[in-house]
């Protein structure tokens, strides 16, 4: 199994290419099931969650095209990928496929509204609490879905005549759900009226996609996003928006080494939030031509506090690469977790690198120390086994992180951007 060693102590400089976002690029995939033309996706992360779904789809009857070409213009190594899914060929999403990633069960909104008819087996995916899907269940419930559970599957079924509009308000705010209800409707007969729905510039980029393959939608991003119901959809061309998790990730590495980057192919409108709190940290973040350039000179990083709330809050896939940061605050912070019950799980890896750190239910209360020394660390779930990255590049000596299958869930040529940057990274096959 392959294992990053990190060797502390080098400032970041250069040129980091951001990404297309891993979790834009997953529902856009998706949406593919919605149509029998092709959709042409550009800016597709090469990343193991998004291979895992590409075989998913496949499964499902979806003819795929990679065009692996470099895109020299703005040095992405993301790819366009063609979708065609003349016909579904199987509405079961089966076990061994789904329990690899818990965003593949959101093709149960496309195959109910396109087949009327699915059987998706629940999730699996990153161990951070127990994500359950009843927000799904409920929200395609409402659009008139018949659904039982049965032997760890989902299997629902639409009306005669098909899915019909329906006025639904989310008692939680979720990403998947909103994808999901946002996906099932385009194809619902009549108007649908989501409520509390998820804000996510991921939702803004799915329903931008959507409506350039035929849909009536309106309101993405705010609370309320509307949908008047199509009889098909047609194929489209649209383009992945760039990871403001990955974007996040590598400001937070910079203010962590100090140094001097330009995260190249992002937008800061994707994560003020996150952007703002790292200015209180002591980054300079400045938006430029190509991107964002994050400075951090020899002053030390200030304490701040953050709570983790959806978009536009603090997201919660930043929480762990901010604790990680302010491990090495000049104070005391405090980190406080709303999304998920169990998402601290680098708390104890973060300790053997010498952060002092301590939980008190759904808070984290951080004392920052002058040093951080590096150790052998274990990589839990996706976010935080780069909190694990960020920690070690800013630790005296060798960190050698292990299971790093989780990072490549999610980040892709992490060791070699971070290498083009003066970073020690390098991946150890055993
Ligand atoms: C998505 C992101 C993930 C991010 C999360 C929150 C993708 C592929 N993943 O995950 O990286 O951390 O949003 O920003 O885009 N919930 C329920 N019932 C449900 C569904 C969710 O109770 O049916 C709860 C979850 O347990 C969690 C909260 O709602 O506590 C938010 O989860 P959700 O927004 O659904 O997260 P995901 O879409 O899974």
């Amino acid at each position: 199994m392959d294992r990053i060693r990190i060797t502390g102590g080098n400032e970041l400089r250069g040129t980091i290419p951001i990404s297309g976002a891993k979790n834009a690029a997953l529902p856009l995939m998706i949406a593919s099931l919605l149509t029998s033309d092709t959709l042409t996706l550009e800016n597709v992360p090469h990343l193991a969650d998004v291979e895992q779904l590409l075989r998913i789809l496949g499964n499902h009857g979806v003819d795929i095209s990679v065009n692996g070409r470099r895109e020299s213009q703005t040095e992405s190594y993301s790819r366009t990928i063609h979708f065609t899914c003349r016909t579904i060929v199987d509405t079961t999403a089966p076990y061994e496929l789904v329990s690899k990633m818990r965003a593949s069960f959101w093709v149960i909104g496309p195959l109910l509204a396109r087949e009327g008819r699915a059987r998706v087996s629940l999730p699996g995916g990153c161990a951070i609490g127990t994500r359950p899907v009843d927000l799904f269940l409920e929200s395609l419930a409402a659009l008139g879905a018949e659904i039982e559970i049965d032997g760890g599957y989902v299997n629902v079924a639409a009306p005669k005549g098909g899915l019909v509009g329906a006025h639904y308000t989310f008692p939680k705010v979720s990403v998947g759900a909103t994808h999901v209800m946002l996906m099932a409707a385009t194809l619902a007969k009549g108007t649908t009226v989501i409520e509390n729905a998820a804000r996510e510039p991921e939702i803004v980029d799915l329903a931008d996609c959507l409506i350039a393959m035929g849909a009536k939608i309106s309101g993405a991003g705010t609370k309320t996003i509307t949908i008047e119901g199509v009889s098909s959809l047609s194929g489209a061309r649209h383009r992945v928006l760039p990871d403001r998790i990955e974007t996040g990730t590598y400001a937070m590495a910079v203010a962590m080494t100090g140094g001097d980057v330009t995260l190249q192919g992002t937008q800061a409108s994707l994560l003020d939030n996150a952007l703002d709190t790292l200015r209180l940290a002591g980054a300079e973040i400045t938006e430029t031509e190509s991107g964002l350039r994050v400075v951090r000179n020899g002053n030390g990083i200030q304490p701040v506090d953050i709570v983790t709330e959806p978009f536009p809050g603090f997201p919660t896939d930043l929480q762990a690469q901010f604790m990680a940061l302010m491990s090495r605050s000049s104070g005391v912070s405090h980190v406080t977790e709303t999304i998920f019950e169990n998402r601290f799980m680098h708390v104890q890896e973060l300790a053997r690198l010498g952060a002092r750190i301590s939980l008190s239910g759904q808070m984290a209360r951080i004392e920052g120390v002058p040093r951080l020394k590096g150790a052998p660390v274990m990589a839990t779930d996706l976010r935080a086994s780069v909190s694990l990255v960020i920690a070690g590049l800013a630790a005296e000596g060798e960190t050698m992180v292990s299971r790093v299958y989780h990072l490549d869930r999610g980040f892709e040529r992490l060791e070699e951007k971070l290498t083009r940057c003066g970073a020690i990274v390098e991946r150890v096959s055993d």
